[in-house]
């Protein structure tokens, strides 16, 4: 973890959030490469629930919603973590999760494991922001900066069966930012207090349940795998009855292998109809499905997949992460899926003189009509190399003095560092080919 926090921070990919007034605790910024890979993920996120299905809608609600809400799907009750604070040492942990946490004091300990340990006992701490609606705080202008992307979805159900010509099964799918004030953060990006959720919730006939859980459980495993997660370190796990929330009547997580250990990346749950029923007797809207054919009259289940686009782009990332060594020297590279690259291709004349520049600035701004693209003419032609290797930019065209002649250009792959020679009037269809082309993770062949 500590080799990927570094390249994020070297690379500009994530950056501690108020660096220069000593940070503030699990909160960080993506820089410009961040925000590339992030849009990537997301944009393949929408691609696998909208472009390539016809059965999901897109909705952006609200990130402050009616605090009824909150009662109705229970996170004002039941969303607490059980806390302990230490009295010497002021640190505050997670009850559940004590046995994994250090103390305050003595780091190789565990809390309540030195003489000195002074642990109060567990209470329940609600995870959600509250904060104020109007310019004074008064009763009933309590509002919750939302947990979940998902209760969104729920309060808007109903507006949906009238506009979108939609009927069960059938869902509708949100990504957006989320807080909890966790008590436990660390591991870089994995847990934060402000993250972002990529949810959809899937409206079915109830008994269609079982089988559209089955359904999402292998669409979403496929598309990790399709973005190139090696299958070795991923896996479902289903959530025993204890694990299980109080709305699911089924979860399994998609785990992936961390450098921290099998990990949680998505949760994909059966809520059944908890939620709607829930809103529907806060609210006193009904908010039943009536099918206008059979008359038939129910309230849809929901099959839920919710992943972390912070957690998943942690994820490629560590999957991706490589070190190897050419002609003697050790390179960092980052073997992404070509989709997922923040870069695509970079153009780099070979020197910075001769007229290359001038053609080089001709093939980028080519490029860059149809790719994300990097013009580089500064340093040595293996250090500019190396540079898009650890962004994990897929291809490099390299304009060199042969290219002023006949207009050809060598076209460098980041995994097999092959260099073919290619017409330049050719190098964008060349490039929309390999993009469209299966991948795999070379790191599957070592
Ligand atoms: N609507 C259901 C729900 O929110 P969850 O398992 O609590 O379920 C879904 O969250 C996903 O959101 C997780 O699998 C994880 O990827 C991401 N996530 C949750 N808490 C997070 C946090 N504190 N930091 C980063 N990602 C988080």
């Amino acid at each position: 973890m500590d080799k990927i926090v570094s390249l994020c921070k070297r690379r500009g990919f994530v950056l501690p959030s108020s660096e220069i007034y000593g940070g503030l605790g699990s909160s960080y910024d993506y820089a410009h490469y961040g925000v590339l890979l992030k849009n990537n993920v997301k944009g393949q996120w929408w691609r696998a629930m909208l472009q390539e299905r016809d059965d999901v809608v897109a909705l952006d609600s609200a990130i402050i919603q009616h605090p009824r809400t909150w009662e109705a799907s229970g996170h004002l009750a039941g969303f607490t973590d059980p806390l302990v604070d230490c009295r010497t040492c002021k640190l505050r942990f997670r009850a559940d999760l004590i046995d994994q946490a250090q103390c305050g004091r003595k780091p190789s300990k565990h809390p309540g494991e030195t003489p000195d340990c002074d642990l109060t006992g567990a209470r329940d701490f609600n995870l959600m922001f509250e904060t104020t609606i109007g310019p004074v705080a008064e009763e009933g202008s309590t509002v919750y900066l939302r947990p979940e992307t998902a209760q969104g979805i729920f309060l808007n159900f109903k507006s949906y069966l009238q506009f979108s010509r939609k009927k069960p099964p059938f869902g509708i799918a949100q990504i957006g930012k989320s807080f909890r004030n966790e008590i436990t953060t660390g591991n870089f990006i994995f847990r934060m207090r402000e993250f972002e959720q990529m949810e959809m919730e899937f409206f079915v006939p109830p008994d269609e349940a079982e089988r559209w859980f089955g359904h999402w459980l292998e669409q979403r495993m496929n598309w990790y795998t399709a973005l190139g997660l090696r299958p070795d370190h991923l896996r479902l796990r289903a959530h025993d009855q204890q694990e299980l929330s109080h709305y699911s009547s089924a979860t399994s997580d998609v785990e992936y292998l961390f450098p921290i250990g099998w990990s949680e990346l998505e949760g994909i749950a059966n809520r059944g109809d908890f939620d709607l029923t829930q809103h529907a007797q806060f609210s006193g809207q009904k908010l039943d499905y009536v099918d206008t054919a059979s008359g038939e009259r129910y309230i849809p289940h929901v099959i839920e997949p919710a992943a972390g686009a912070d957690r998943a782009l942690l994820a490629f990332l560590v999957d991706a992460y490589d070190e190897d060594q050419i002609e003697g020297e050790s390179r960092t590279v980052l073997r992404l899926h070509p989709a997922l690259a923040p870069v695509k291709v970079a153009v780099l004349p070979l020197v910075r003189k001769d007229g290359q520049p001038e053609l080089a600035g001709e093939v980028y701004r080519d490029l860059r009509e149809r790719f994300q693209t990097e013009y580089d003419e500064g340093g040595a032609i293996g250090r500019r190399y190396r540079r898009q290797d650890e962004i994990g930019t897929p291809w490099a065209v390299t304009i060199d003095h042969q290219s002023l002649e006949d207009r050809t250009v060598t076209l460098r792959d980041r995994d097999s560092l092959a260099q073919e020679r290619i017409a330049i009037a050719e190098l964008g269809e060349e490039i929309e080919r390999r993009l469209r082309a299966p991948w795999r993770s070379p790191k599957l062949e070592s």
